[in-house]
């Protein structure tokens, strides 16, 4: 019984929140006479001599005490004898619990902010110093349209503002105070349930005990939230893995985010992007087992809900290590702009800006013009040229009215620069767009 109730190994991180929790509880029983000051004083000097305790290591978590709750009182009972007892008047384990929780996931959303945020900066530092270099964009991995790489990185930062506009959601939804809610019912005491959610810097008292001592929607938030940014760091991570091998060449990772092979001695292995690829398995299990722990619970508190704490605990690590893993990577990648471009006027990939060109000068439906470049793009594989190479004769064989002037729209830079579009690939927009998230993200 004992192995399997104890949860102290793991809630145990709870104790600055449980501490702050009480301490704000306490001061509201002086405040409205239902504690004396001087026992009021007597278990504020205990809690802080017990938050130094734990923060200088010599604290005793024991497992007969079950839990973070627990532990605390019982050191409190023996630091200042039975006046100890009168902190739990007006509350319990239940509002207590869900309190500290509340504040955990707090303060993890703005640990997680500042992460997000720090990585958008590092994508945004290199987006401007590539705006202008021309890669390849892709579609089912195929060479699409030429992009630049600044560009393709600002689609990053859309996702990660996202992500934290996802964060900042749940921060408004969840910054209620339970407590005084009690085991479930409220309470008999005349306490201010106003003054100690105000201590505690929430916005205002949960309406409703039941709920909030039985609900964990913020911690089952939290976890989408961190599962879809984990989501969007893998497919980052996944390109990354992409762009530094061999055969693509478009980065290159320095000695400090790859490592060697035991055998190969010429590997440079892209590991912290795989790993950052690899936990999107975590986020998603966490988020699964704790919808999966919620789900046909009656209400109210359950101790079923005990299990809430792994998944957010690692969930929030592992999210914390990722950004910074893939915030180094950012910063670390180097992209060849030589091998980037070339790669870009592969694959025909102004196919588009052949067909546009003959919208735009012969006025031709574009449905016609996508048949005629079609035809362009066979002889140009059965020679094996690139499009800007083929004679004027090859492309007036297919269509009498092309003229040389067609030329100028073949090549990658040209056809980048032509896509000036709002949102588009032109490098005068993604400045526009580097200059606009700067002031929206990093402000
Ligand atoms: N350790 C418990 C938890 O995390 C605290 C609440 C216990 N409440 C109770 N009625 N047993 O859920």
């Amino acid at each position: 019984m004992r192995r399997i109730n104890a949860s102290i190994g793991v809630d145990k991180r709870l104790y600055a929140e449980d501490i702050a929790g009480s301490q704000a509880h306490c001061a509201m029983l002086v405040a409205q006479n239902i504690l004396s000051p001087e026992d009021g004083e007597a278990i504020a000097r205990g809690l802080e001599q017990i938050r130094g305790e734990i923060e200088a290591g010599s604290f005793v978590f024991r497992d007969e005490h079950e839990d973070i709750h627990l532990n605390i009182e019982a050191r409190l009972a023996e630091l200042i004898g039975p006046v100890a007892g009168r902190l739990h008047t007006a509350r319990s384990r239940n509002d207590q619990v869900a309190t500290d929780f509340r504040l955990w996931v707090r303060h993890a959303i703005d640990r997680l902010d500042a992460a997000l945020r720090e990585c958008q900066g590092a994508l945004l530092g290199q987006a401007e110093a590539h705006a202008d270099c021309v890669m390849p964009g892709f579609t089912h991995l195929q060479i699409a349209q030429p992009v630049t790489f600044g560009h393709h990185l600002m689609a990053y930062v859309e996702m990660l503002g996202r992500d934290r506009g996802r964060f900042a959601d749940c921060r408004r939804r969840l910054n209620e105070s339970p407590l005084g809610a009690a085991a479930l019912a409220g309470t008999a005491f005349p306490i201010d349930r106003d003054r100690a959610a105000a201590a505690l810097g929430f916005d205002r008292p949960a309406a409703n005990s039941i709920d909030a001592v039985s609900d964990r929607d913020f911690a089952v938030e939290f976890l989408a939230a961190a599962a879809l940014a984990g989501t969007h760091l893998s497919r980052f991570a996944e390109e990354v893995v992409i762009w530094s091998s061999d055969a693509f060449g478009f980065i290159r990772l320095s000695d400090a985010f790859t490592t060697g092979s035991s055998i190969m001695p010429q590997k440079r292995n892209p590991d912290a992007a795989e790993l950052v690829r690899a936990k999107t398995g975590l986020f998603n299990g966490a988020l699964i087992a704790l919808l999966t722990v919620m789900k046909g619970l009656p209400l109210a508190y359950q101790k079923d809900m005990q299990e809430d704490k792994v998944p957010v605990f690692e969930a929030a690590d592992t999210l914390e290590l990722c950004l910074a893993a893939m915030t180094g990577l950012v910063r670390d990648m180097r992209p060849d702009r030589e091998r980037l471009r070339d790669a870009a006027a592969r694959g025909f990939s102004t196919a588009t800006d052949l067909a546009d060109w003959l919208v735009r000068t012969l006025d031709l439906p574009f449905r016609r013009a996508h048949h005629i470049t079609g035809e362009i793009v066979r002889r140009a594989e059965a020679r094996g040229c690139s499009l800007a190479e083929l004679p004027l004769t090859e492309l007036q064989a297919v269509e009498s009215a092309i003229t040389d002037a067609v030329y100028g729209v073949l090549d990658v830079e040209r056809s980048v620069a032509s896509r000036a579009s709002f949102g588009g690939t032109a490098p005068p927009r993604v400045r526009e767009a580097i200059a606009a998230a700067r002031r929206k993200y990093l402000a």
